[in-house]
């Protein structure tokens, strides 16, 4: 890969300014606006991606001035900014901050809010163009979506767009998924609704398409015939921390796998799509998902573990059970961790299984794809047993690590031929730096240019939620009798390695990356592999 100078990134590699709008948060009292939003759409006024004739309107049932949002946000950006505040960036970015205090269920408020947005439009040359941010609590989504609708803030005409962005979780089963999809459907073109999925404004979850297209070498590798299997690890070490009430009605498997890990999983198993095109694209995702196996309820006894955690050590330090975490219950049967071995009925991955595993309160902080490749056919070696040569194993890593790494066996030098997995690494901050982000810029951003790739389809989520559904129904009929059944700071309970033992093989440890490989393969007695592994 051709080196580009570190740091130099141009104005052309990161785009130009959006077109004239107006971005409507709704839930601008609420975390995800102080912490995300806000931080996100100063950074994109940092690089100079926001247009001069822009503002953003707050919208939440606390009775703030406009005034007082502003020194809201002033005093939040100090703590939550990602690289700094400059005085002068942040002076332009204050003005054009406005807001809108009601509740969400009252017609009122969005006259008021039409009144704010013709304001807008006048004061800041906005255009008539509105983005609407639904970062609220679930139950509000079809309620404000009626109301935009009612009020007809959403009509577009030949100059102007409106968008909605809509939040997760995008219903908590596959019913209300469909019901959700059918209201934002009455009022909005499904051009218009981005539900978005923050794994997908990750660089480096982008950069598998990448990988897999703009590389020609690893395409043709990339199937069953020379893949073993498929893992992927989305591991947390943080415990549930204050979100307790959303998450004892949510759960590990709602809350990370049909969206998150499916976004990994279709990345790295979707065909070649025909182009960049955000339907091209959703097409080819949208057809893994229908691939994947179902699950039959004796398959979800067999091939899907849940767990939840116990008290146990993080870094050292003694943190509670699940169970004694704020607003949740002492006695709560609601998983932390599901691990779930999965197949894709298609030409390209029949019989290949893709393991995914995701917890929280596990022995560390790590998100990880591998492809474990099939081992060699033949023992050239002689003094080598074929099954202690390390297979070849190319792992993406999404985070805190970000890069890719692929092993491969080399020969320890000396007389006696022994063999040991050394790795090629690229590491994202040797070639690119780093560029402080809260990962939501180009999501917002590609909102505002109307490039909805990066943003799931209806017919994507009802997909994602028929394969999980199953899964939800026998867990729900049938409560567990172990739990809690890891010990926080494990890698989740003892269940979900038999799952892959049974099948003659194992997670890899993520924590390994980066690490010097030890294994050797040689029938003389075992050395290290020396140098940069
Ligand atoms: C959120 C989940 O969608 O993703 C959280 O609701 C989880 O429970 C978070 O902690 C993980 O995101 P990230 O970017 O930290 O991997």
């Amino acid at each position: 890969m051709a080196q580009t100078d570190p740091g130099k990134l141009t104005q052309e590699t990161l785009g130009s300014p959006a077109g004239p709008c107006a971005m409507v948060i709704f839930g601008a009292g609420g975390d995800l606006t102080k912490r995300m939003l806000i931080p996100a759409m100063y950074n994109l006024c940092r690089g100079k991606l926001l247009p001069e004739e822009f503002a953003i309107v707050g919208v939440s049932i606390e009775p703030f001035s406009v005034d007082e949002f502003r020194e809201r946000a002033s005093k939040d950006i100090r703590e939550f900014a990602v690289g700094g505040v400059d005085m002068k960036g942040w002076d332009w970015f204050v003005k054009r901050l406005y807001y809108v205090s009601g509740d969400f269920h009252d017609p009122k408020m969005y006259g008021k809010l039409k009144e704010i947005l013709d304001q807008v439009k006048k004061e800041q040359s906005t255009a008539g163009n509105v983005l609407f941010y639904l970062a609220t609590s679930p139950e509000f989504f079809p309620v404000v979506v009626q109301q935009l609708g009612a009020a007809e803030l959403t009509k577009q005409d030949a100059q102007t767009w409106k968008r909605v962005v809509i939040e997760k979780p995008f219903g908590h089963d596959l019913p209300s998924a469909i019901a959700l999809n059918h209201a934002v459907g009455e009022v909005l073109d499904e051009k218009q609704v981005y539900r978005i999925d923050h794994y997908l404004g990750k660089e480096t979850v982008q950069n598998i398409l990448a990988f897999r297209f703009a590389n020609g070498i690893f395409e043709p590798v990339w199937n069953r015939r020379y893949v073993d299997h498929v893992q992927v690890t989305v591991a947390e070490e943080l415990g549930v921390e204050l979100r307790g009430g959303y998450y004892e009605t949510a759960g590990a498997l709602r809350d990370m796998v049909p969206n998150h890990i499916f976004q990994l999983i279709t990345l790295c198993s979707m065909e070649p799509p025909i182009s960049f095109d955000a339907d091209a694209v959703h097409d080819e995702q949208t057809k893994i998902l229908r691939a994947l196996q179902p699950f039959s309820p004796e398959k979800v006894l067999d091939h899907a573990v849940r767990g939840q955690y116990g008290e146990g050590l993080i870094d050292g330090k003694r943190v509670p059970a699940y169970r004694n975490e704020p607003h949740v219950a002492p006695d709560s049967q609601t998983p932390t961790f599901v691990a779930m071995a999965l197949h894709i009925d298609n030409w390209r991955w029949a019989g290949v299984p893709f393991y995914l595993r995701t917890g929280k309160r596990m022995a560390a902080r790590a998100t990880q794809i591998v492809i474990r490749f099939r081992r060699p056919p033949l023992v050239l070696f002689r003094k080598t047993s074929i099954d202690r040569i390390t297979p070849n194993e190319l792992v993406i890593n999404i985070q805190p690590e970000e890069g890719i790494s692929l092993s491969f066996e080399a020969k320890i030098p000396g007389p006696v031929v022994r063999l040991g997995a050394v790795n090629m690494d690229f590491q994202y901050s040797d070639y690119f730096g780093t560029t402080p982000s809260t990962g939501y810029e180009t999501l917002i951003y590609d909102c505002m240019m109307g490039d909805p790739t990066l943003f799931q389809r209806a017919d994507m989520v009802e997909a994602a939620w028929a394969v999980v559904q199953p899964v939800l129904d026998v867990w729900k009929a049938l409560p567990p009798r172990d739990f809690p059944n890891y010990a926080a700071g494990a890698w989740g309970p003892a269940q979900a390695d038999e799952l892959l033992r049974r099948e003659g093989r194992e997670w890899r440890d993520p924590t390994h990356v980066n690490s010097l490989h030890q294994r050797t393969a040689t029938n003389a007695p075992e050395a290290a592999v020396t140098g940069k592994s």
